[in-house]
């Protein structure tokens, strides 16, 4: 695997803060959010706390993580538009799809090498920008919806 080193005046290091504006008001789903947004900020720190292979074993456990924990979390929510039988289920999950698809293509390349420690803080902002859209959007309606069905 190639590794390069990283280029500070390349990549931004700016972790991206959770804010209480992103709570649904669902504690489950809130919560697995800043789980998620925890995990993917430590993807930045991996250059700055490791050496380069400790980095790339490292940022593979996180990248690892970061894939089975999203899956998990947009099937707990999947199981809950279910539940209060959603009707916007089907498009909601086929966002949930096409962004675990881009995170699996990430972890492919990454593990083939193609994508250097450099790409971390690139996944980072990609994966909660990603997220803060779809919670502002998609995630606030889905919450907006249960609450009324109360
Ligand atoms: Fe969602």
């Amino acid at each position: 695997m190639k590794v390069v080193e990283l280029n500070k005046r390349e990549v931004e290091l700016v972790p991206i803060i959770w804010r209480k504006s992103y709570e649904t008001g669902i504690e489950e789903i809130d919560k697995q959010h800043q789980e998620i947004f925890d995990r993917a900020n430590s993807l930045i720190q991996i250059n700055k706390n490791f050496g380069i292979k400790e980095g790339v074993e490292e940022a593979e456990r996180v990248i690892d993580f970061l894939n089975e924990y999203i899956i998990t979390h947009f099937s707990d929510e999947e199981q809950l538009q279910l539940k209060y039988d959603y009707p916007e289920y089907r498009n909601h999950k086929n966002s949930h799809n096409k962004f675990i698809q881009k995170i699996e293509e990430f972890n492919v390349d990454f593990k083939e090498g193609e994508n250097t420690l450099t790409n971390l803080s690139k996944l980072n902002a990609f994966v909660l920008k990603w997220l803060i859209r779809h919670i502002g959007s998609e995630d606030n309606k889905l919450a907006q919806y249960i609450k009324d069905q109360q």
